[in-house]
């Protein structure tokens, strides 16, 4: 070896990485990247990835970006299918029974839905068995809280969003309730459908050589604002559903399941406020 230089090998490399890492650089940063370096070659090492192996993965992640645009993430959902989503959702939002479970958001959430009051109608003329939402917003104490926003959101009964009908521009299956003093959002709609997470890109490939299927089971998406109060963002999933165990995303937690074979809908959210612990 000539004098002053270094040959980086299998076992130095990891080490060499990451002391180039400036100790001046954000503390956070330095944190993140050196995990992220040291678990990334203990993986390349784990299962000795060859160069074959390598360039695929390269060309995998680059289709990934090329798939995405206004309408599609496919980066989120490969995020989804491998459980980081809700590894992260599940950190961030450590609590006790006293609120509510979180759960993903999915892609099918609009900015801006239609207005809507109580005893509404989310969708009006859809084909379908009839659906009743009845669900309350309280504190942790469970205390009706006044003037929280809920927007609420699901499928078709074919297992379609708004958004994937059409040229996907008409909003329906879908509203935004503000509550009142009693902290209930009470609506009407058609029950929703298990459908596949969308699986005709990448990810769906992944998925297929994995042996796993695409189906979320049934579900109807909620997304609760009050100011003061943390964001929930969850789903009630249909009791019965035979994709239960078998959620693409891991988005089910026993307690958002409820039985709707009466035609109702019916939740108490918790939300805690935004200082809690
Ligand atoms: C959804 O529930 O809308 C969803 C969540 C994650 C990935 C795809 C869809
Ligand atoms: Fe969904």
């Amino acid at each position: 070896m000539a004098d002053g230089h270094i040959t980086y090998t299998e076992d130095n490399l990891t080490d060499a990485v990451i002391a180039r890492i400036r100790p001046d650089a954000d503390p956070r940063v330095a944190e993140v990247m050196t995990a992220l370096i040291r678990h990334l070659h203990a993986f390349v090492k784990e299962v000795r990835l060859t160069p074959q192996e390598w360039e695929q993965g390269i060309a995998f992640l680059t289709e990934l970006g090329r798939w995405c645009d206004d309408k599609r993430q496919e980066v989120i959902l490969l995020s989804d299918v491998l459980g980081v989503s809700m590894l992260v959702d599940a950190i961030a939002n450590r609590h006790d029974a006293s609120v509510s479970d979180t759960t993903v958001l999915g892609p099918f959430h609009r900015e801006n839905p239609p207005r809507m009051k109580n005893g509404d109608n989310l969708s009006p003329g859809a084909p379908g068995t009839p659906l009743e939402i009845d669900v309350t917003v309280c504190d942790q104490d469970g205390k009706p809280l006044e003037g929280a926003q809920v927007d609420i959101w699901h499928t078709s009964a074919e297992g379609y969003y708004d958004s994937q009908i059409g040229d996907g521009e008409a909003h329906f299956m879908r509203g935004r309730f503000v509550t009142g003093p009693d902290g209930r959002v009470h609506c009407f709609t058609i029950c929703p459908a298990s459908y596949p997470v969308p699986h005709d890109g990448p990810v769906g490939r992944v998925l297929a050589a994995m042996g796993r299927g695409p189906m979320r089971p049934t579900h109807v998406h909620f997304w609760i604002k009050k100011p003061g109060y943390r964001d929930l963002i969850t789903h009630i999933f249909k009791d019965g559903d035979p994709y239960l165990h078998e959620d693409a995303v891991f988005g089910v937690k026993a307690s958002l399941v409820t039985d709707w074979s009466d035609g109702k809908l019916t939740y108490q959210f918790r939300i805690p406020r935004q200082d809690a612990a």
